[in-house]
């Protein structure tokens, strides 16, 4: 039985988007979280397909994602950008939260970045900042490649460095470059859609997060799976529940994620620019 999700899906998917793009293999495939989709606005020669268009593809509904797939080019760099994603909260599953990795993939990406907006469990971490993802917790008890085995996937993939240690390394160094300032920690995903509560996030901060959100972990691990080189950025939106004095809002989340989206933006380009040549 082949899954609406899997390889032969994507692969009509990106088959759809080679079409509609004329676009050669990207280097990079990227999915911009809540309130960062205006980096889709600094590709250059960019065409974009609603996610409409793509088969496979549901339409986005949650405010914040607009919802398609952009190409074109980055710092001279060819890039397949996602501005929106799929969640479980939406009452998708898994394995379609990941279906846009696999259709990088069968674009021929094979390097992905993901980017989320997240609540910030460590101290240290305040509404505005940038953390780079060095693991995750997945705490939502499903798994995207629950089923049979695609055959581009490994069926027991290694976790132990989902997010790769030298693009880790090239994104402090672009970060240096700009100035600005990123730090590194733990993402925690939970399916949502309601926001944590106090009590859950004591339990995170034991756990070792040092965020938590509701995306990106089941594209990382389909992406793992497929071998590809993957890096990750959370856009801190607020304290998370009971870290900071104040409720946790959808609106607040986007206001600051579109302001902190200038730095994102920077960074994105200048680790794109910076990426050897494949
Ligand atoms: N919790 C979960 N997801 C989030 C949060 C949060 O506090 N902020 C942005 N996404």
């Amino acid at each position: 039985m082949t899954s609406p999700f899997g390889r032969t899906a994507a692969e009509q998917a990106a088959k759809q988007i080679r079409e509609k793009s004329g676009v050669e293999v990207p280097e990079i495939g990227i999915v911009l979280g809540s309130g960062l989709g205006g980096l889709a606005s600094d590709i250059e020669d960019a065409v974009t397909i609603p996610f409409a268009e793509i088969p496979g593809f549901p339409s986005a509904t949650v405010m914040g994602h607009a919802g398609s797939v952009v190409c074109g080019l980055i710092a001279g760099k060819r890039v397949v950008a996602l501005a929106g994603r799929f969640h479980m909260y939406e009452g998708h599953s898994p394995q379609l939260a990941a279906f846009p990795v696999r259709v990088m993939y069968a674009l021929g990406a094979r390097t992905y970045f993901a980017s989320n907006a997240a609540g910030g469990i460590r101290r240290d971490l305040e509404a505005g900042d940038l953390m780079m993802i060095e693991d995750h917790l997945n705490l939502t008890g499903v798994n995207p490649l629950t089923g049979p085995v695609e055959d581009t996937d490994e069926r027991f993939p290694d976790m132990t460095a989902p997010y790769d240690e030298d693009l880790r390394a090239l994104m402090k160094s672009c970060a240096g470059r700009l100035g600005l300032s990123v730090k590194s920690g733990v993402y925690a995903w939970l399916p949502g859609p309601s926001f944590e509560t106090k009590a859950e996030v004591r339990m995170l901060e034991r756990l070792g997060a040092d965020a938590v959100g509701m995306s990106t972990v089941p594209e990382v691990i389909v992406a793992r799976a497929m071998g590809m080189c993957v890096a990750g950025i959370s856009c801190i939106a607020n304290a998370a529940s009971g870290v900071g004095g104040s409720p946790v809002l959808h609106a607040d989340v986007l206001d600051v994620t579109a302001r902190a989206a200038a730095g994102f933006q920077s960074l994105v380009r200048e680790f794109i620019a910076a990426l050897p040549a494949k």
